[in-house]
């Protein structure tokens, strides 16, 4: 029962964002634990330089690798966009981001091969969108979009609330005048707000949301590495959750979102890491 297809799967995001994500691998890989992280104290990332960004996603590492994790989700999309390629060289176990297969899903769905992007200000120019996707095929226009004070939104728990829609319409106008069918929600936090989005694109609009598409490919991860949980999960407590900050007000949030009663998150000092 000890044998490490039974350890956790780590997963972190600068603060709630990466819930969607956690969310959709409790739905998807039932039998596998998590750990999961949020940097409550230092969201947002999406401001943040890539060294900056580089150096927190190394701290929240070992922190993790200190629970014994099998294998590491960058659940956000900056952290995936500017800090996955330096870490996964100095992983000896496996990682991956959210980027690649949210850029891979709309790459194979787009018809008019028009996809907008929207994300934080260091993932929009990180380019790595646009890069992934025309390398499926070069003939699809991606159009980036960065949308830096969704974030701070979403963390103050402002997910239907008329302030946000209007911030939203604003981020969106022109955007929506360049014929997109498909658009990436290219931050682990706007899943949050999809239904404002519904309403603001439209149906002929196509939302991709990367969280579903990152725990299927989480799967075929673990079993072509022969790491998938043997068991079901069965103790009590087979998710647990971690910040850096103000962990009672993520315990409430993690709580308004998951199909899982979280009944307490620990604060660890993370700048020790
Ligand atoms: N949720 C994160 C992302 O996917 C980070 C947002 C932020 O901290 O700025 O990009």
């Amino acid at each position: 029962m000890n044998s490490i297809k039974n350890a956790p799967i780590g997963v972190f995001d600068s603060g709630v964002g990466g819930l969607t994500v956690a969310r959709e691998i409790m739905r998807n890989l039932p039998m596998e634990r998590i750990v999961y992280f949020g940097d409550t104290a230092r969201v947002p990332y999406g401001s943040k330089s890539k060294d900056t960004i580089i150096r927190y996603s190394r701290q929240i590492i070992r922190f993790l690798k200190t629970q014994d994790v099998k294998a590491i989700v960058i659940a956000c999309n900056t952290a995936s966009a500017l800090a996955l390629e330096e870490v996964k060289k100095e992983l000896d176990i496996p990682i991956i981001g959210v980027v690649k297969p949210g850029a891979k899903v709309a790459a194979e769905t787009t018809r008019n091969k028009r996809i907008g992007v929207i994300g934080t200000a260091a993932t929009a120019g990180s380019h790595l969108y646009r890069e992934l996707i025309c390398s499926i095929n070069p003939e699809i226009t991606v159009i980036e979009k960065a949308c830096s004070l969704l974030c701070p939104l979403v963390e103050e728990g402002w997910l239907k609330d008329e302030i946000t829609e209007s911030v939203i319409r604003r981020y969106l106008e022109d955007l929506m005048e360049e014929s997109i069918d498909t658009l990436i929600l290219g931050c682990t936090h706007y899943p949050l707000l999809r239904s404002t989005f519904s309403k603001i694109v439209g149906e002929h609009v196509n939302l991709v949301n990367p969280a579903y598409e990152t725990a299927q490919e989480l799967k075929r991860l673990l079993d072509r590495e022969h790491l998938a949980s043997e068991g079901t999960v069965e103790e009590e407590f087979p998710y647990r959750f971690y910040v850096s900050d103000a962990a009672e007000r993520f315990t409430d949030f993690a709580n308004s979102i998951l199909p899982y009663d979280v009944r307490i998150t620990k604060q660890i000092p993370i700048e020790e890491y």
